[in-house]
This record gives C-alpha cells, sequence and structure tokens, in this order.
C-alpha cells in the first residue's frame, strides 16, 4: 500500500469537519471511543473497507463492527428483538456491539459482514467520535486501530506508532476511559456472549433477566478470539505471585507492591482495565529485547473476565 502523511486532528469543530470530509471522500481516520481507538471507513465503500484491511495486515474475512451515533439510526440497518432493544436502552451509547440480523437493503459493504446476514453495530458513547459520526452522516466501519494481532491503541500515540503512514488521520481525543474493547452479544439467536469487554456480563445478565449463553468455540468469528493476539514482543506468563530473575513483573492490587509496574496498586478493576494496553506496551519496553512479561493474578470478576481474555491472548503460544 501506498503511504500518506498521516494528519493530527485536533477534536474541535474543524478537526471534525475534516475527519467527516476525509471519510466522506472514502480515506481512513482513527478516532476515539471510550474503549479503543478505531481505524474508521465508510462502512458503504468497499475500497475504503478494503483499505481498512490494508492498513491493519488483518487477516481478510473477519467482519468488521458498524458504529452509529443512535439507536433510532441503527435501526435502519438491523432487526432490533424484544432484547436487543432491552440491551440499546439499557447500555447506548457505551461499551456494548451486538450481532444482529442486517437489513438486506441496508447498503452495507459486504466485506464489512464477511458476506454474512448478520452485522455487528456498536453506538460509542465518546463525545468526539459522537460528533464524527454525527457529521459523516453515514455507517462507519471502524476495528481497534492497531496492526492486526498487536496491542489495541488507546492513545494517538499509539496509533500513529502502528498505523502512522498508513492512515490520512488521526483525531487525537485522549486517552481512552474504558480502555478494552466492547463486549459484543449476538442477538441474532438467543443472546450469546462473543466477546468478553467493557461492560461486565453480571450486568449484561441482569437487564436481560436470563444468562447469556456461551459462544461456540468452535468457531472463529472475531479475530479477538483467534488464540494469539494483543500480543506485546516479549513473551507473558500469567498467574504470577513470584516472578524469575529474568521477568518483568506486571503487578495488580496492593499485594503488588514489588511490581515493575501495576495495573491498578488498589486493586480496581475499572483503573485497570483503563491501564491495561498502555500498561502491555510499557512493560514490554521495559522488558528490552531479553526479559519474559511475568503478570500478577486478576480477579475472574466485572471487568476482570475482559482483562484476563485479553491477558490470556497476549500469552497464549505464537506461530
Ligand atoms: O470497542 C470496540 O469494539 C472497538 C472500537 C473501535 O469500537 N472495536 C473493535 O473492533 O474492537 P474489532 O474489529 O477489533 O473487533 C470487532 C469484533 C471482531 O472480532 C469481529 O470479528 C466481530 O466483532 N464481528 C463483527 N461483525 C460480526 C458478525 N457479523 N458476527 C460475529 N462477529 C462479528
Ligand atoms: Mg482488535
Amino acid at each position: 500500500m501506498s503511504e500518506v502523511k498521516t494528519e493530527t486532528l485536533l477534536p474541535d469543530p474543524d478537526g471534525i469537519a475534516r475527519a467527516a470530509a476525509l471519510l466522506a471522500d472514502g480515506a481512513l481516520v482513527a478516532l476515539p471511543t471510550e474503549t479503543v481507538y478505531g481505524l474508521a471507513g465508510d462502512a458503504r465503500n468497499d475500497r475504503a473497507v478494503a483499505g481498512i484491511f490494508a492498513a491493519k495486515g488483518r487477516p481478510a474475512f473477519n467482519p468488521l463492527i458498524i458504529h452509529l451515533p443512535d439507536l433510532h439510526a441503527a435501526r435502519a440497518y438491523a432487526h432490533f428483538d424484544e432484547a436487543a432493544e432491552k440491551l440499546a436502552s439499557a447500555f447506548w451509547p457505551g461499551p456494548l456491539t451486538m450481532v444482529l440480523p442486517l437489513r438486506p437493503d441496508a447498503g452495507i459493504s459486504p466485506l464489512v459482514t464477511a458476506g454474512n446476514d448478520t452485522v455487528a453495530i456498536r453506538v460509542p458513547a465518546h463525545p468526539v467520535a459522537q460528533a464524527l459520526l454525527r457529521a459523516f452522516g453515514g455507517p462507519v466501519a471502524a476495528p481497534s486501530a492497531n496492526m492486526s494481532g498487536k496491542i489495541s491503541a488507546t492513545s494517538a500515540d499509539h496509533v500513529l506508532d502502528g498505523l502512522s503512514g498508513r492512515v490520512a488521520a488521526v483525531v487525537d481525543g485522549g486517552p481512552c476511559a474504558v480502555g478494552v474493547e466492547s463486549t459484543i452479544v449476538g442477538c441474532a439467536g438467543g443472546p450469546t456472549l462473543l466477546r468478553p469487554g467493557g461492560i461486565s456480563v453480571e450486568d449484561i445478565e441482569t437487564t436481560l433477566g436470563t444468562q447469556l449463553a456461551a459462544r461456540d468455540a468452535s468457531k472463529i468469528n472475531a479475530p479477538g478470539q483467534l488464540t494469539s493476539h494483543y500480543a506485546p514482543n516479549a513473551l507473558m506468563r500469567l498467574n504470577v505471585t513470584d516472578p524469575a530473575p529474568d521477568e518483568v513483573w506486571l503487578g495488580f492490587g496492593p499485594e503488588c507492591g514489588e511490581a515493575d509496574l501495576n495495573l491498578s496498586p488498589s486493586g480496581d478493576l475499572l483503573e485497570a482495565a483503563a491501564n491495561l494496553f498502555h500498561a502491555m506496551r510499557q512493560i514490554d519496553v521495559v522488558a528490552g529485547g531479553d526479559k519474559r512479561i511475568a503478570v500478577a493474578p486478576v480477579p475472574m470478576h466485572g471487568l476482570g473476565l475482559a482483562i484476563n481474555d485479553r491477558l490470556s491472548r497476549a500469552a497464549a503460544p505464537r506461530d
């Protein structure tokens, strides 16, 4: 792919207008959301969507999430059953993505849905994402703004580390507050957890009044479900309370006073999620070329489920 000079845009009216014009032109723009930065393109434009896959070096045929400003806009693209309506009114705007039956006349590029008859929809809460979606006025396909398989970007600098020269612009909206990607719930049959994320399973099940089904593990339909993903350069080992001399230690909670870096010294899972990807980049630098990364145990409730999911993929055996 050809190199472009990546513009850094301010999150002000001029920056938003410029970003919207680039999207309308079929160019790619990295935008801040409350979870992670997204690599955005017009979801109706096949060339723009193909450009997203090329810029990320992403394995083809993985479907992308479309981003819209509200439920009203989303209804033009998918059918909402009772459970989907409940989840939308409880959690949108916010870090929940739903996979829904696609309206055949929706005009979404088949590259976005990978030819499926379902579409993943997210309504982000970040004010800059909201402003850009409203200024653009169409559906925006946006996977996380990082090279495929690498650590997700939670600041404009992270985006530029991986994608400088590969996208037209990045809108700098500061660090992402949630820090892990959206929770994905399949709503094309019984509600199914496809990816843990920024909204806890407990909160979703309380809203639905039923439990979420588990996804069929034999089907890989999200790259975040590939075994090795979010990988730092150094090898990683999990649930370590006693690191070896050739390891740097990424801690969690007050028990890890000796850690090289701590996801949350007070043991707060929200803070740990917000810090996760930035901390993985930082600890990778501390590890240098020769040390391994050891990570302290993180409890398996609330956002701990999403944190452990990302950590176990980052630590998974690589090809
Ligand atoms: O927080 C987020 O969700 C971020 C921000 C940028 O919005 N986006 C994000 O996108 O994490 P991405 O592409 O890295 O992950 C979206 C996941 C993919 O793993 C994809 O396979 C899955 O959603 N997905 C998209 N459409 C789907 C569909 N029709 N059926 C099943 N899974 C789908
Ligand atoms: Mg991703």
